[in-house]
């Protein structure tokens, strides 16, 4: 089914197939997922693990006190004698024969299997996909906490600690954070014998080039002016994604997921972006694969990158819990807290774990994250910029007036890349929950995928040229944070944008109306996005 991080046509023959087979059985929507059985593994790319020997599947006992507490570094300050040590830990890993479930190729086909909705349940045939959804974090921290044990035993060492790749640092001092780490890109890693070298990334990763967390694969040339500009571009999305994009869980998880249900009904703000164009920034799109490895669920966890890139995301985990707000905690539905995954742990043996147990990752996983700064939380913010289109409270109730509503029965089209419309609010405002702008209708066809569309509030004249560091930026979507997973038919597709904080950050809480102005930000309209645009405004529970 869907193998890539992009929306691809055999894609959309395969919803229908999906959806067929949904309406024809049992549906058991409500219940946590229970493990995968191995053996009920189907898919077409080679992703299925190798079948289970059938030896007792084990409890995961949540911690062992004897484990030392391990501290995972940011990746680009490790030291040559870490660095040694890294590298030495895949050459271990790569070198381990494929009847172990720890080998190289069977931890890639696990990622792969987990995050191509390979696993089924007999039950009623639905699929375990664990992206696009509340599954995404947990599922992600025990991968790489098993990944890390494995390199841990190969090692014979108890302390390793994988390394995180620390892109959301937009720091100019040396070394760069925001770079492909030295590890991955020095020379002498550079090397086909080094055990960090993946033969599939993109020349945007390129040293000295920075990362573009917007990325739609384009690599131009990094002049000291546009790399300034996306030095505030990276931070102004991650300020969007974790503060005010993501003030509640549901946003920032993603929506639920349980079993029987409609797999990947939507990311949350982290996962869609910058999650998802970091792999996009990091995989090559002229690989014979297009996008290989870090762009396509296939082969994205055989590049080590994965693995740092991931340890950067689950860490930012932690980091939003610690954000200021009050409403920024985990699920606590026992369907979330509940749901089962299998992992080869560092003895190759098959381990059975809860979501519950990923939670507390220094107590029951024994791991910490080294300190970093996040900058973004200043540098990003809305205060940090001033306002690009500063109107008065008669101006805007005028914009309001001249504003129309989106035309649902419409294709729409970017006349000029933008469009504007604007929604009603709820008249009775509640008092507890976030305003939530849900905007469905985006659909892709064909096989291509270039775009990106930004959202600006109150800014009917924002347009291609027009920087997201204005505070009136909102929102972002491309292609990685589209896909929502290739089950869900286009009618379902939606993208939601916090109200309730970002209108609080700007002063503008006011007002009827909501006036949105969208900006295909690659400047072409391109023809195989096709807008349905529909808009509404509901409520999210806490
Ligand atoms: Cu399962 Cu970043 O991917």
């Amino acid at each position: 089914m869907a193998n890539k991080w992009v929306v691809r046509p055999e894609g959309v023959i395969m919803v229908s197939l999906v959806l067929l087979t949904f309406s024809c059985t049992r549906r058991v929507q409500g219940l946590p997922f229970p493990a995968p059985d191995f053996k009920n593994c189907n898919n077409s790319e080679g992703c299925c693990p190798p079948p289970y020997n059938g030896a007792l599947i084990q409890d995961f006992y949540v911690f062992d006190p004897t484990l030392p507490m391990r501290i995972r570094q940011p990746a680009h300050l490790l030291d040559d004698a870490y660095i040694a040590k890294y590298q030495r830990a895949y050459q271990l890993l790569r070198e381990l024969p494929d009847s172990d479930g720890r080998s190289w190729k069977n931890q890639g086909k696990l990622h792969c299997a987990y995050c191509n909705a390979a696993f089924y349940f007999p039950i009623d045939k639905s699929r375990l996909e664990i992206h696009y959804g509340w599954l995404f974090f947990a599922w992600h921290r025990f991968f790489l906490y098993f990944h890390e044990r494995i390199l841990a035993k190969l090692l014979d060492d108890d302390t390793f600690a994988l390394p995180f790749w620390n892109w959301d640092n937009q720091s100019t001092d040396p070394p760069l954070a925001n770079v492909l780490p030295y590890a991955f890109a020095n020379k002498k890693y550079q090397n086909k014998s080094s055990s960090l070298y993946d033969v599939n990334r993109n020349v945007c990763t390129k040293r000295p080039n920075i990362i573009d967390l917007q990325s739609t694969l384009e690599c131009v040339n990094q002049t000291a002016t546009l790399k300034a500009s996306l030095r505030e571009a990276n931070n102004r999305i991650m300020y969007n994604q974790m503060v005010t994009g993501a003030p509640i869980r549901r946003l920032f998880f993603g929506e639920s997921y349980e079993l029987g249900g409609v797999a990947g009904l939507g990311a949350g703000t982290m996962e869609a972006i910058p999650h998802g164009t970091v792999h996009f920034w990091t995989g090559n799109p002229k690989a014979t694969v297009e996008f290989a490895d870090m762009g396509i669920f296939r082969y994205s966890a055989y590049d080590p990158t994965f693995f740092a890139h991931h340890g950067n995301v689950d860490r930012l985990w932690e980091v939003w819990k610690a954000l200021p707000g009050g409403n920024r905690k985990d699920i606590t539905d026992s369907d979330y807290l509940n749901t089962e995954f299998l992992f080869y742990d560092e003895n190759g043996n098959l381990v059975k774990v809860k979501i519950s147990q990923a939670l507390n990752h220094i107590s029951t996983l024994r791991y910490k994250y080294a300190n970093v700064p996040n900058l973004w939380i200043h540098s990003g913010s809305d205060a940090a910029y001033k306002s690009c289109f500063p109107a008065s409270t008669t101006e805007i109730n005028k914009m309001i007036l001249n504003t129309h509503a989106l035309n649902t029965s419409n294709l729409n089209t970017f006349a000029n890349s933008t469009i504007t419309f604007s929604v009603q609010r709820p008249a009775k405002k509640q008092l507890h929950g976030e305003e939530v702008l849900v905007i469905g209708g985006v659909n892709v066809t064909g096989s291509e995928f270039k775009f990106l569309i930004q959202a600006f509030l109150y800014f009917p004249t924002a347009n291609v040229n027009t920087s997201i560091t204005c505070p009136q930026f909102f929102g972002v979507l491309s292609n990685p944070a589209l896909t929502f997973g290739d089950t869900v038919p286009d009618s379902k597709k939606e993208w939601r944008l916090a109200l309730t904080s970002k209108l609080q950050s700007l002063s503008m809480d006011q007002f009827s109306h909501v006036v949105v102005t969208l900006v295909e930000a690659t400047g072409s309209f391109p023809q195989y996005l096709q807008l349905k645009l529909t808009a509404k405004i509901v409520y999210f529970e806490y």
